[in-house]
């Protein structure tokens, strides 16, 4: 080994930065002894260096100059935790060409430039990882390209957002709507001010974007993948899914068919006795199924200072290394292949549907009428209330195409007798 100490810059000093300068800190003996070197961060980009960080910090270690990070010739990797596109992208990829490995916690960019950062590290013979940027502490991103390489993978489920897994299990066990439970994960910091990201899907989307491209070998565009929220699950869905021996979280979705790869985030009715079922509050977990292996869980926190700066840590220690063994850019892009995406419409699940319908005779006839013109067959119909002429009823469907599913229900909301088509939630088997 050529060199005996690996310098480290950050962009960022935020919640996960000061979490990787602890860790670095705190167990600095572990972490040499097992990388072969002395490991030393050199300097760290911020927005505003006088701000109190909590950290006994060297004097000249912060800088509000990014160069002083990516072209700084005696910094060997960099970590980027700066959080969004820009101007994290423009860095990351300067510090790629300048034959710096990066190690970066950022969804947002690795889902929307993956193959840029992968063309860029290839070019100048340095690294990328970014297991943090999938479910924070949890290792998914390696064990999916190396300790499960040998499989074909079939599919990849995970809660992967802890905010709204926060939030759907509030409603379940303290029978919160779901203003009260935002309110609540508000209040508790584990959802911000504007909670869109979280509550919309969107933060769960860029990881599934990324979990597929890797379980599947193939670049998952993240327009590609299919999405909805939680905002439209009320405390009667929950409760109605609990009678029928349901939870319901937020699942992010990829499965491997002839039609193509399949990617979905969506709120979805999963039976009590899943696995995934049983992961609550602020918990991540993603299961995977492969050919070989069969099913395995992976399960942890997936966000927060040092369970995040867990998986930062430990990429360093990789990209590390590599380097001292003058081997970095061994870990290629595994999107060798390019498959298509499957149509939301061609995919096929149970659903559950909630409607208000007139009480009276004859309505039930016709509902299941037109769901069966479309091919879609009904497992159960429960009438739950009834208030004055109206009649709430919550129906089950058998697994049916999701285009049939879509053209009933556009024929079922114009009926004379159907006030209101409440919630439609797929079901996952
Ligand atoms: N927080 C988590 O639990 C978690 C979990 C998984 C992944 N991640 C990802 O990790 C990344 C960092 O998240 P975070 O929660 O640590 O963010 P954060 O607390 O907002 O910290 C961002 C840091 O970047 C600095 N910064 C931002 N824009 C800058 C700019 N233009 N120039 C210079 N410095 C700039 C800020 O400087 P100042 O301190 O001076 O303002 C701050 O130190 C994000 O990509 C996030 O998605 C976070």
């Amino acid at each position: 080994m050529s060199k005996s100490r690996i310098s480290i810059g950050m962009l960022g000093m935020g919640t996960v930065g000061r979490g990787v300068y602890r860790i670095l800190n705190e167990n600095r003996d572990g972490i040499e002894q097992k990388v072969g070197a002395s490991i030393e961060i050199k300097k760290i980009l911020v927005r505003d260096i006088t701000k109190d960080r909590g950290l006994d910090l060297e004097q000249g270690l912060l800088t509000t100059d990014a160069g002083d990070v990516i072209d700084n010739p005696a910094i060997d990797i960099v970590v980027e935790v700066l959080g969004g596109i820009k101007p994290a992208l423009d860095y990351s990829l300067k510090a790629l060409k300048h034959g710096k490995s990066l190690i970066t916690a950022n969804k947002d960019m690795v889902a929307a430039h993956g193959k840029e950062l992968f063309e860029a590290a290839e070019d100048n013979g340095c690294d990328v990882f970014f297991e943090a940027s999938v479910a924070g502490g949890i290792p998914i991103i390696r064990p999916l390209k190396e300790c499960l390489a040998a499989n074909r993978i079939s599919q990849v489920i995970g809660i992967i957002n802890g905010t709204t897994n926060y939030m759907l299990t509030r409603m379940s066990e303290e029978g919160l709507n779901f203003g009260e439970a935002l309110a609540q994960a508000q209040s508790l910091g584990y959802a911000e001010a504007d909670p869109t990201a979280d509550v919309e899907g969107y933060d769960a989307a860029r990881k599934l974007a990324i979990l597929a491209s890797i379980a599947f070998n193939t670049r998952v565009p993240l327009d590609q993948v299919y999405l909805e929220g939680i905002t439209r699950i009320t405390a009667e869905d929950i409760k109605y899914a609990a009678e029928l021996n349901y939870v319901v979280k937020l699942l992010g979705i990829a499965k491997e068919s002839e039609e193509g790869v399949e990617v979905r985030v969506h709120p979805a009715l999963l039976s009590k006795n899943h696995p995934l079922a049983t992961v609550n509050d602020v918990y991540n977990a993603i299961y995977v199924c492969g050919d070989a292996v069969g099913d395995v869980m992976f399960f942890g926190r997936g966000a927060g200072e040092l369970p995040t700066a867990s998986a930062v840590v430990a990429d360093v220690m990789s990209a590390a290394r590599y380097q001292l063994r003058n081997v970095p850019g061994i870990v290629s892009c595994t999107c060798f292949a390019e498959k298509p995406i499957k149509p939301m419409g061609l995919t096929s699940t149970k659903y559950y549907i909630r409607l208000n319908v007139a009480d009276k005779p004859g309505v039930l006839a016709s509902i299941a009428f037109v769901f069966g013109s479309n091919e879609v067959s009904l497992a159960s119909v429960i009438q739950k209330q009834i208030t004055g002429h109206a009649a709430e009823i919550v129906l089950v469907t058998h697994r049916v195409l999701e285009k049939n599913l879509q053209d009933a229900l556009k024929i079922i909301k114009d009926l004379s007798t159907v006030d209101e088509v409440s919630n439609v939630i797929r079901v996952e088997e």
